[in-house]
């Protein structure tokens, strides 16, 4: 239940980035470049999870690999060649930009998932490196444009609530069956307390309230996730794990988040993405704002 008073709660100082999926949808691209390595104007989506993950207090940073990802632990590897040619060449500038995607030694580790058996596998698999702490998931493949970066509002709220919380965002009830969907117990407006959670229901969802890429999790969730059996799809779901949690009232939340939303493991969500994120760079909104509304026009004249 939310109260006034923060609660003493254990910060959240780790973060699993899920990135073994094999992204079929953006095949053939992703034959050879990871998904989480596709950018959004010039950035790849992970850059935007962990600036996301870093303004939310995040110290530790822990992917869940697979093999053909090699690509992502280069990008945020230290290029001293790349920095020496940019410092001759006085591009200062671009010094800062790559600046941001250093880790600091030791703050980045790397687990790999053998087979790619969902998503509630892949934590799991991170589950030596989180020992007895909470810990904050983010799929980078929701990319989430915020005034507020969203895991930071999330650690706000779980500062007041404890237990887990999951990010949550009302959909259509047509698309309840692509989603995690929650059973709410309790609306509290942006907080709402979980009896339940089904995953991709075929029918008769809970609610139109549906999970997406950030959750803030309790080690008991890992604890659930060590006896889960395949579910949905025939992979170990993580929903599945949060959901024994809900048998105790006050152990799950769902959190409206403020902001958009991007499906970036779509491709219809990554076009939408590029098109926002793009229009919001002020180095190129005017031209690029000046070309959409000539395709606009000319579409229209074509019809
Ligand atoms: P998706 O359901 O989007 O799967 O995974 P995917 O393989 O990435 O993409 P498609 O559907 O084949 O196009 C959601 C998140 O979970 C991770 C993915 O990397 C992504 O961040 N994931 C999924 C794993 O790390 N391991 C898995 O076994 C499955």
């Amino acid at each position: 239940m939310a109260e006034d008073t923060p609660r003493k709660v254990k910060k959240v100082l780790k973060a699993i980035f899920p990135v073994a999926g094999m992204g079929t949808r953006f095949l053939p691209a992703t034959k050879s470049i990871p998904k989480e390595i596709l950018t959004l104007v010039d950035r790849p989506l992970i850059q935007y999870a962990i600036d996301e993950a870093r303004a939310a207090g995040i110290k530790e940073f822990i992917f869940v690999t697979a093999r053909g990802k090699s690509a992502l632990e280069d990008y945020f590897d230290y290029s001293p060649e790349l920095e020496a040619t940019l410092r001759r060449a006085g591009k200062d500038q671009l010094l800062e930009t790559l600046k941001e995607t250093n880790m600091d030694s030791g703050a980045i580790a790397y687990v790999r998932q053998n087979r790619a058996m969902g998503l509630g596998h892949a934590v799991w698999c991170a589950r030596r490196l989180i020992g007895n702490e909470p810990f904050a998931v983010l799929l980078p493949d929701d990319v989430i444009a915020a005034e507020k970066p969203c895991l930071q509002q999330m650690v706000e709220a779980y500062e007041q609530t404890g237990g887990n919380m999951v990010a949550a965002m009302e959909v259509p009830v047509d698309r309840t069956s692509s989603y995690g969907v929650l059973d709410v117990a309790e609306d509290m407006g942006s907080i709402v307390q979980v009896k339940g959670m089904v995953e991709k229901p075929k029918e008769n969802p809970p609610s139109n309230l549906a999970v997406i890429g950030r959750y803030i999790l309790t080690p008991q969730v890992m604890n659930n996730l060590n006896k889960m059996k395949a579910g949905a799809g025939g992979e170990i779901q993580l929903t599945d794990a949060i959901a024994e949690e809900c048998q105790t009232p006050g152990k799950v939340f769902g959190f409206r988040f403020r902001g958009q939303r991007y499906d970036c493991g779509s491709k219809a969500g990554f076009l939408q993405a590029t098109v926002a994120f793009g229009l919001s760079r002020p180095d190129l909104r005017e031209e690029f704002s000046a070309y959409l509304n000539d395709m606009v026009a000319m579409q229209k004249a074509a019809q």
